[in-house]
């Protein structure tokens, strides 16, 4: 193992499974465990489980799951090794330099001190004469000093190699620079700046760091690159899996968080005091960064502008965020292209008040139907009563539903009666349409069971009676020797299983009786999360002897009948070939 088992144990004995989660995730007592919606998909009755007594928790929805490090790393976005450090620093308890390979932790080091540096370089340029370009340019979009350095605005000089120079009189090596994504380089070979002549806005993590920038030209200068130039997925950062802003929001978002398009909306509107605004980093919205939203706050308010491409994103956006409860309205900022130009030209009471009335998603979507459909005659009400009836049963709360119908059933002189018969039939309609596909297809669970082990379906009796197999091992490691004598890991038939099986194995001959934190190094997260379901369940405390023997022999006899179907397309001396093969096999195993 890597880093010392002591260690790993200390960190554990100090950091408890439940305070280490809690601040994540809201957890109610169910008997000897915890439960809480999960953080890691979307769902609206919680699967997400805490078992205290063996330090573990695990998401019947999607399937992940694992001991405090594996929470730690994905909630985090952070390597095993990293994840074991931040909880190690937090308890104060010192890792050992040497004794475990931290390559690839370095190198994220190494990246963040690049950003870092270049960070600091372009501040330093936009605030020297050289910069003044771009010092004039945001200032004349109305941004102050204060503004300016609390985002760590910069410019980037218009040059090809000033950075790479800088950065080298740093010591940092072009090859990390590369990597950091700051420095380019040629089909010919040659090492160039990425970002030139540019207003730049560095991206920062929850955690404080730079990890990205992006780059925008000056108004008519945007013809080479665009209008921004961004990082681009590197080591330490993964734009669908962050927001801009979101490190100052995330102090600021009791109440609500805003989701706004452009990085000078959200510069904008945290210097008129509304320091909960993000936006998406030119991506469309995605789950991960609703996941991150709904972590820190229960209303998003999403700003759009009127436009087509405005509503669709609405619409998108509304989508995604349907499952992860989190209370969505809507604004539609008017007479201006968005936030920014709102705030300038109205005042931020102004976008207070409309903040305020922001309109729910449900009535944003029932006036926005009305723009659709041309309800002058009697046909087109009748069509867009329908349509606003669709709309009233999506939201699962009768309330709502109730209010909604008794406007429209006003506004149309329809009865109330007959909207609300409407209105209950497409409400089932949707329940069972959502009970065949209970996890939605946009926020899909990490791990579906079919995928984890595509075996499984073709060899379903062998792979359960694997995992019982597994299950027991690890509930009852004193198994092990009556296990070895009896079983082989090559006899396990789908692959699988046998790697789950084969770190077992391995846990248990290093002498070491088998807990989730041995297995954090040896498994994917996709196995460590099955392997957790295995070594909490219920299934087989009792008799696991008598099951254990069973489960072998079945997995000889699912053995046995795929050689049969085998057999069936055999010559007839293959036949007897392989039956004899069967035979000696069967003598064999009877007699040692
Ligand atoms: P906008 O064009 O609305 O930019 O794009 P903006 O940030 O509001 O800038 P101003 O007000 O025109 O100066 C919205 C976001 O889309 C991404 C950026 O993240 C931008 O903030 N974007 C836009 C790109 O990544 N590349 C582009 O070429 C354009
Ligand atoms: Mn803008």
């Amino acid at each position: 193992m890597a880093i010392p088992e002591e260690i790993i144990n200390e960190i554990k004995y100090r950091n408890d499974i439940e305070q280490v989660i809690s601040p994540y995730v809201n957890l109610k007592r169910r008997g000897k465990n915890l439960v809480g919606l999960c953080p890691f998909h979307g769902e609206k009755t919680p699967s997400f489980t805490i078992y205290p007594e063996s330090g573990s928790f695990y998401c019947f929805g999607c399937g992940v799951g694992g001991d405090i490090f594996t929470f730690t790393k994905l909630i985090e976005n952070l390597d095993y090794i990293e994840a074991v450090r931040l909880l190690a620093e937090r308890s104060g308890i010192a890792i050992p330099e040497s004794g475990y390979d931290d390559s690839y932790a370095k190198t994220k080091d190494t990246i963040y001190e690049i950003n870092r540096e270049t960070a600091r370089f372009f501040h330093e340029h936009l605030m020297s004469p050289e910069g003044k370009w771009a010092l004039d340019y945001l200032r004349g979009r109305g941004l102050t000093m204060s503004t300016i350095r609390h985002f760590g605005l910069g410019a980037a000089p218009d040059s090809w190699d000033a950075l790479i120079n800088h950065l080298k009189d740093k010591g940092f090596s072009i090859s990390d620079m590369v990597r950091a994504n700051v420095v380019g380089k040629s089909q010919r070979g040659s090492y160039y700046d990425r970002f030139r002549k540019r207003v730049m806005f560095p991206i920062i993590n929850l955690r404080g760091k730079v990890i990205a920038f992006s780059g925008r030209a000056m108004p008519g200068e945007d013809k080479q690159g665009g209008k921004y130039v961004n990082t681009a997925d590197t080591p330490v950062y993964k734009k669908s899996e962050n927001l801009f802003g979101m490190n100052f929001a995330k102090n600021h978002c009791d109440e609500r968080i805003i989701l706004v398009e452009g990085n000078m909306d959200v510069i904008s509107l945290h210097q008129a005091g509304f320091e909960n605004a993000v936006a998406a980093l030119g991506t469309s919205f995605t789950p991960e960064q609703a996941n991150i939203i709904s972590r820190y706050t229960n209303e998003i308010v999403l700003t759009l502008d009127a436009d087509a491409a405005g509503q669709k994103a609405v619409r998108r956006a509304g989508e995604i965020l349907k499952n992860t409860g989190l209370k969505v309205r809507v604004i539609v900022i008017p007479d201006a292209k968005d936030p920014d130009e709102y705030i300038k030209k109205f005042g931020k009471e102004r976008f207070s008040a409309l903040l305020e009335g922001a309109v729910s998603e449900i009535e944003y979507k029932l006036l926005t139907a009305v723009k659709d459909i041309d309800i002058t005659g009697d046909d087109g009400k009748i069509r867009y009563l329908h349509k606003a009836a669709e709309i009233i049963a999506e939201t699962g709360d009768k309330l709502t539903a109730d209010y909604y119908i008794g406007k429209l059933s006003e506004k149309y002189g329809v009865s109330k009666t007959a909207l609300q018969t409407r209105v209950r039939e497409l409400t089932r309609r949707n329940a069972n349409a959502e009970k065949k596909k209970i996890i939605s297809d946009i926020i899909k669970p990490k791990y579906s069971a079919n995928e984890l082990n595509p075996e499984k379906r073709k060899f379903y009796t062998a792979a359960v009676a694997e995992e019982a197999i597994i299950t027991i091992l690890l509930q009852n490691p004193d198994f092990y020797e009556y296990l070895s004598q009896n079983l082989k890991s090559e006899q396990f038939i789908t692959a699988f299983n046998r790697r789950i099986f084969d770190a077992v194995l391995q846990v248990i001959e290093r002498g070491t009786v088998p807990d989730i934190s041995c297995f954090g190094e040896l498994l994917t997260d996709e196995e460590l999360g099955f392997l957790t379901s295995l070594y909490n369940s219920e299934k087989y405390r009792k008799n696991s002897l008598t099951v254990l023997k069973d489960s072998i022999t079945v997995l000889e006899n699912e053995a046995d009948k795929i050689e049969l179907s085998k057999t069936a397309s055999l010559s007839d001396e293959e036949w007897a070939e392989s039956m004899k093969k069967m035979i000696d096999k069967k003598r064999g195993m009877n007699n040692g």
